[in-house]
Order: C-alpha cells, then sequence, then structure tokens
C-alpha cells in the first residue's frame, strides 16, 4: 500500500464533493489501485466556514506557501476559480506540484502557458473533471478510441443549460425559475452568465477539440451563442417539429475545415442526445472505425465532478496524468487549423416566420429557398389570428447553412413577415 498525502486549493461545492468521496470510498481506492489517500492540508479563502463535514485531519489555512513549501505533497487538487485560480495554479506549477484540476477556463483559455509551466519545473497538469463532469470522456478519447480520426462530436456540455431547458419543456417553467433551481443545485458556474450564453460550453469544446482533432484553436474562433433568448414558444415549436431544443457544442469536419460552434440546436427526439435531460451532458463522437458513440451522465454537481477529479489523482499518481499532457499538450503543431465559417456549416436549419396571411405567402417563401437550393424536410403554418398574421415554421435537410440564412434574409427584405425570423440549427 502506498501512502500519499494529498493537497486542496479550493474548499466550496466540488471540494466539498472531494472530502466526502475520500471519507467514505477511499477503501475503495486502496483495495483497486492500492493508494491510500490522505488529505493533509486545504487552502481555502474560508478557513473558519462551517461546513457540513471535517476535514478528515487535514490543516486548513488560507496561504497557499504552507501547501507550496510541504515537500510530502507531491499532487494537488485544484478547484479555485474567479480572479485567484490562476495565480495559485501558477504557485503551484512552479513549485513543481502536480496539479488536478476542474477548471475549464483555465485549461481553455491558459492551456498553452500552464502545461509549459508544468512541463519547466517537472510537474503535470489532469483536467478530466473540466469536461463533462464525471464523465470520463478526456480518457476515452485518449485511451479507447485512440486508434480513430475523430469525424464529429456533437456534445451537450452544460449541465445548467440542459437542466434549464428540460425544466421549461417537461414542467413549463420560465427560464428564470429554472436558472435559480439550478444555482440551489449547485450546477451553476459562480456568475451563471458563463453557463446561459455558452462561454463554459466552448471553453469546453476547445479542450475537447484540442485532445479529439488534435490541434489547438482559439476560444475566439468557436462562434457562440447561449440559451438566454429563448422562450415557451421556441420550446412548443421543437414539440411541433417532432423535435427538443438541447445547447449542443459542435466540432466536426466538413469540406471547408474544421467546423466549430456552440449553439441551440433542434435535436429530433429519435436522436441519442435528445434523451440527454436534467444536469447530465452527453457527448456524441462519430469515429472513423468506431462509428458514433454516446457518453452520458451527471456533467455538473459535487459528486461526479469529485468522481472524474479523484480518478485524475489517482492517474497522476500512476503517471498517466503526464502521459496525457505529453500526447495531447506539450506536441501539437502551434498553428490552428484550417476553420471553417458560419456560411460552410453543413446543417439542418429551422424557421419560423411572423407573416402576413395573404395569397403568395407561403409560395414566396418557398420560391427563395428553392432558389438558393434548400430542401425542405417539413413545414407547419399555424391557424392565423383574427388580425391577419400567421407563423410559418419550416425545417430543412442538412445543407449549407449560409445559403439558408441568405434565404430567409432574402425573405425578410422582401416584405413577406412582420418581424425578424428566428432561425435555429437543426441536428
Ligand atoms: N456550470 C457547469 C455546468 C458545471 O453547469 O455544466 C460543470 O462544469
Amino acid at each position: 500500500m502506498r501512502i500519499c498525502p494529498i493537497g486542496l486549493v479550493g474548499w466550496g461545492t466540488v471540494g466539498d464533493g472531494v472530502v466526502s468521496i475520500l471519507r467514505q470510498d477511499a477503501a475503495v481506492l486502496r483495495e483497486r489501485v492500492g493508494l491510500d489517500l490522505r488529505l493533509k492540508r486545504i487552502v481555502t479563502r474560508t478557513p473558519g466556514r462551517a461546513r457540513s463535514g471535517d476535514a478528515l485531519g487535514a490543516v486548513v489555512s488560507d496561504r497557499i506557501e504552507d501547501l507550496t513549501a510541504d515537500a510530502e505533497i507531491t499532487t494537488v487538487i485544484h478547484l479555485a476559480n474567479g480572479p485567484a485560480a490562476k495565480p495559485l495554479m501558477v504557485a503551484l506549477l512552479t513549485a513543481g506540484k502536480r496539479v488536478v484540476t476542474g477548471n475549464k477556463a483555465l485549461i481553455a483559455e491558459h492551456g498553452d502557458e500552464l502545461f509549459a509551466l508544468a512541463q519547466k519545473h517537472g510537474g503535470s497538469l489532469a483536467f478530466e473533471a473540466a469536461v463533462a463532469g464525471g464523465i470520463p470522456v478526456i480518457a476515452a478519447l485518449r485511451d479507447g478510441l485512440v486508434a480513430n480520426r475523430i469525424n464529429a462530436i456533437h456534445a451537450i456540455l452544460n449541465g445548467t443549460c440542459n437542466f434549464i431547458l428540460t425544466m421549461m419543456e417537461t414542467k413549463g417553467w420560465d427560464y428564470a425559475v429554472a436558472l435559480v433551481e439550478a444555482q440551489r443545485l449547485g450546477y451553476a458556474e459562480l456568475d451563471p452568465t458563463l453557463d446561459v450564453d455558452g462561454t463554459d460550453t466552448a471553453h469546453k469544446l476547445a479542450i475537447l477539440t484540442r485532445i479529439a482533432f488534435a490541434c489547438r484553436v482559439p476560444l475566439t474562433s468557436i462562434r457562440t451563442e447561449g440559451i438566454q433568448h429563448l422562450n415557451a414558444d421556441d420550446i412548443a415549436s421543437a414539440r411541433t417539429m417532432g423535435c427538443r431544443i438541447k445547447l449542443i457544442a459542435t466540432a466536426a469536419q466538413t469540406p471547408a475545415g474544421l467546423d466549430l460552434h456552440v449553439a441551440p440546436t433542434l435535436v429530433p427526439l429519435d436522436h441519442p442526445l435528445a434523451a440527454v435531460m436534467r444536469n447530465f451532458n452527453g457527448i456524441y463522437i462519430n469515429g472513423s472505425n468506431s462509428g458514433p458513440q454516446l457518453f452520458t451522465g451527471q456533467g455538473a454537481g459535487a459528486a461526479p465532478t469529485a468522481s472524474a477529479i479523484l480518478a485524475d489523482v489517482v492517474d497522476t499518481l500512476i503517471g498517466r496524468a503526464e502521459q496525457t499532457a505529453a500526447q495531447f499538450a506539450f506536441v501539437h503543431p502551434a498553428e490552428p487549423p484550417a476553420l471553417a465559417g458560419e456560411a460552410d456549416e453543413v446543417t439542418g436549419s429551422w424557421a419560423r416566420f411572423h407573416v402576413h396571411d395573404r395569397p403568395g405567402v407561403l409560395a414566396g417563401i418557398t420560391e427563395r429557398l428553392s432558389r438558393h437550393g434548400i430542401s425542405v424536410l417539413s413545414i407547419h403554418q399555424g391557424l392565423p389570428t383574427s388580425a391577419g398574421a400567421a407563423t410559418v415554421e419550416i425545417s430543412t435537410h442538412p445543407g449549407r447553412g449560409g445559403a439558408f440564412l441568405l434565404a430567409v434574409a432574402e425573405i425578410d427584405r422582401a416584405g413577406f413577415t412582420t418581424r425578424p425570423t428566428t432561425c435555429l440549427r437543426r441536428l
């Protein structure tokens, strides 16, 4: 049995999850991998705060130096957020510690600098918990799918957004009520804007892309939309079209290059991702040899995220985390790949046109779609109001999304519509 003193920086929701797994399940790790994890030091901004459980005998302080100076601790769990997260990470890596983090913003925005620091000081940096909470998708890409070129990833990567959309659809909750509940359940970021505006999903997509496609992509190259503007009408329209709306992260090879975007998307009910509900995440990966696979599980919350953190602690202690870093972080070319613009996306599309109820409107819409080479998959017109207004909803077969947007802009300009048309992609 190997006794392993470890440190923890940041004792919030996920930190609580780590402490509680160590309290309840340390024996599992002893039996399975022969590692006896001992939490020796915790660094937190609030050492005196009352908590639901004890610190398992760890010394608790608010000074990172107490931890960096402790030579017995080689492996540290970093769960800090906010402005202090980066300086704390830098202090740990500079001290040569092997660090496990769940902070996706740090890895997505400063990965190169941090991996270089780890390499320079003989440490390592593991980040399984940064993407999709408890789902071991980094390990799956590293190990199980290593013999594949990845053609496409479509993923639900934010538990908060998926919870909100699920509650709006299944319980008729307002967006704001669902968001407050997601915060209460510990799914949301400190600043929940990062969840709902798609930023958190873009961070995770950047990390997945680096591993799946062996390339670095600047965050700014991921076209990102959130779910803030969705309303009950959109949810109802999705149902009419045999779909539900999910915030989908896409990284897909197209003839024009790698297409990277995050957007609310109609997912047909028979697509595997449609069954991913509440705070669950789902990552649908199409490998050249494996074919399509769906990885699903809880993408947010204390225990699932802590489960991934402790898997990384084990990886770090047995040397596998260094292998991941060497494979994916240190060696790839710095140049970003060719990227497909929005006009070159290959996607199904959907639009809701608010129109005047008069002869020729439907013909005018379909004529412009046809002129842009767009093939209609389904069409639905609601009964007109007494004021002579109606809605027409159209979804299309997959094609060039850019052509669809051009056609919609022409339809709006031609005066058939009474307000700008709402569009969504469709998987
Ligand atoms: N705020 C994130 C989410 C937590 O809702 O998915 C996990 O990264």
